[in-house]
C-alpha cells in the first residue's frame, strides 16, 4: 500500500471513530490547492533544462500551511499529496497553528551544480511567490534541500515583498534560523519516547535501543539516548550496521563515522548485516531512515516491545496489524517526529516577533509541546478505545474538523 492509500485509510478510520459527516470528511480529504509549475533554467554549459515543480497545499483551517520542499528525481504527485495531508494532521496533533503542505521539484540535486541549484530554486520561487507567504504557506527543507535552499527562497521572495525571514523555516542561523532546529526532530522523538515509557513505568536508562539510520534524526536520537544512560545496542545506515550488547559508545561512533565515512570497522562493536537491525534483540526500535521498512516480511520477527516512528511511514499497514497482534506498542510518526515542525513553528514565531530565543528556551518549549501532545493522544485513545496511531489521527482530524466547522461553509 503506498503512502497516499495508507494515509487515506487512517484518515477514513479516524473519521468513522469521530462520527464525522460525509460532507465534512470529503472536504477534509481533498487538498485546498495543487500547484504544478514549469521551471526552466540555463545550465552551466549554456543548454536549457526544464523541470516540473509541485506544491500541494492541503488545508489551512488552523493557520498557514506548512511543509517541506524536496528535490528528488521521482517526486511523485501522489506521495506529495499524502505528505501534505499528513502535515495537516501532524501540525494539529502538535497543536501548532498551521495547516499542511508539501512540495518539490523533480530533479536529481546531485546532477546539478551549486549555481544551477540556486537558479532552479529562484525560478521555482518566482513561479509560486504569490501562493506562499508568512501567513499563507511556509516551506521548509526536506529530502535533497537544506538551509541554503531556504536562504535562496527567502532572498528571492524578499525581492517581491521586502525582507521576509518568516516565509521559510529551517534557514541558516545567520538569516534568522532557530537555535536547536538541527536537533529538534531527534530531540522531540526522545521527549516522546520518555513520555511513552513513563506510561509503562519505564525510563530510557537501562533499556536497550536499536536505531535504523544515522543521519540528522538518527544521530541525534542516538546521542541523546546515550546521554540519558540508555544502551544503544545496534545502529545501521546506508554504509553498514554495528552492534554491541553492552551498548555502543555513541560519541566515539560519531567520530568514527566522521573519520571513515562508514559505520563499519568500529572498534567498539561488531559489524552486522543491515537487514538484521530491525529484528535485533532490543526493548525499543527506532526507525530513522526510510518508509515501509517494517512490512509483512519482517514484522513477525521484530523483538522490540516499543517502536518509535522517527521516520515517516516506516510501518506499512500489514506490519502494523502483525505488530499490534504481538502486543508491540507503536508511537506513530505523525506525533513521534513532530519535533522538527514544532521548532520550525518556534522559528517562525521568533522571526515575526523579531526576537530570538536561546537554545534552552527552545528545548524547554519543545519538551512542553511533546509531553502535552502525548497526554492529548493518550486521552483521545481512552475516549475512543483505540491504539496510539488511531488516537493521534483522531486527535489531529478532530482539531481540524472543529476549526473547519467554526469557520463555516458560506461562500
Ligand atoms: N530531518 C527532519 O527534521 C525530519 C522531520 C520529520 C521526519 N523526518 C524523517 O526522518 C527520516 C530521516 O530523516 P533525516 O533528516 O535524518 O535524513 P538523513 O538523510 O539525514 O538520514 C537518513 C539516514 O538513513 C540512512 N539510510 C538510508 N537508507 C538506509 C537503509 N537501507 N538502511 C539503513 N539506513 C539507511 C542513511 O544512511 C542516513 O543515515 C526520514 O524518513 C524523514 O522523512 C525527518
Amino acid at each position: 500500500m503506498n503512502a497516499l492509500a495508507a494515509t487515506n485509510r487512517n484518515f477514513r478510520h479516524s473519521a468513522r471513530i469521530l462520527g464525522l459527516d460525509s460532507k465534512l470528511e470529503r472536504s477534509l480529504l481533498i487538498p485546498f490547492r495543487e500547484i504544478k509549475v514549469e521551471c526552466s533554467i540555463p545550465k552551466d554549459d549554456g543548454s536549457l533544462a526544464t523541470y516540473v515543480g509541485f506544491r500541494v497545499q492541503h488545508d489551512n483551517a488552523r493557520g498557514p500551511m506548512k511543509g517541506g520542499i524536496r528535490y528528488h528525481p521521482e517526486v511523485d504527485p501522489d506521495e506529495v499529496n499524502a505528505l501534505a495531508q499528513l502535515m495537516t494532521w501532524k501540525t494539529a496533533v502538535a497543536d501548532i497553528p498551521y495547516g499542511g503542505a508539501k512540495g518539490g521539484i523533480g530533479c536529481n540535486p546531485k546532477d546539478l551544480s551549486l549555481s544551477e541549484l540556486e537558479r532552479l530554486t529562484r525560478v521555482f520561487t518566482q513561479k509560486i511567490h504569490d501562493l506562499i507567504g508568512i501567513h499563507t504557506d511556509v516551506p521548509a527543507p526536506d529530502m535533497g534541500t537544506n538551509p541554503q535552499t531556504m536562504a535562496w527562497i527567502l532572498d528571492e521572495y524578499s525581492k517581491f515583498y521586502g525582507h521576509s525571514p518568516a516565509v521559510v523555516t529551517g534557514k541558516p542561523i545567520d538569516l534568522g534560523g532557530s537555535l536547536g532546529r538541527d536537533a529538534a526532530t531527534g530531540r522531540g522523538c526522545v521527549f516522546a519516547t520518555e513520555a511513552l515509557l513513563a506510561e509503562y513505568g519505564k525510563s530510557i536508562n537501562n533499556l536497550k535501543f536499536a536505531i535504523q539510520g544515522f543521519g540528522n534524526v538518527g544521530s541525534w536520537v542516538a546521542r541523546l539516548i546515550h546521554k540519558r544512560g540508555g544502551k544503544v545496542v545496534a545502529v545501521s545506515d546506508i554504509t553498514g550496521a554495528v552492534k554491541n550488547p553492552n551498548g555502543l559508545n555513541i560519541p566515539e561512533l560519531l567520530a568514527h563515522k566522521e573519520k571513515t565515512g562508514s559505520l563499519e570497522g568500529f572498534h567498539g562493536g561488531d559489524d552486522m548485516d543491515t537487514t538484521e537491525l530491525l529484528v535485533h534483540k532490543c526493548d525499543v526500535l527506532i526507525p530513522c531512515a526510510l518508509g515501509g521498512v517494517l512490512n509483512r516480511d519482517n514484522a513477525a520477527n521484530v523483538k522490540a516491545k516499543f517502536i518509535i516512528e522517527a521516520a515517516n511511514h516506516p510501518t506499512d499497514p500489514e506490519a502494523d496489524e502483525i505488530l499490534s497482534k504481538k502486543g508491540v506498542v507503536i508511537l506513530p510518526d505523525i506525533y513521534a517526529n513532530s519535533g522538527g515542525v514544532t521548532v520550525s513553528y518556534f522559528e517562525w514565531v521568533q522571526n515575526i516577533q523579531g526576537f530570538m530565543w536561546d537554545e534552552e528556551k527552545v528545548n524547554a518549549e519543545l519538551k512542553k509541546y511533546m509531553t502535552r501532545g502525548f497526554n492529548n493522544i493518550k486521552d483521545t485513545c481512552k475516549t475512543h478505545d483505540c491504539n496510539l496511531r488511531m488516537g493521534a489521527f483522531a486527535l489531529g482530524v478532530s482539531r481540524v474538523a472543529r476549526a473547519t466547522l467554526l469557520r463555516g461553509w458560506e461562500a
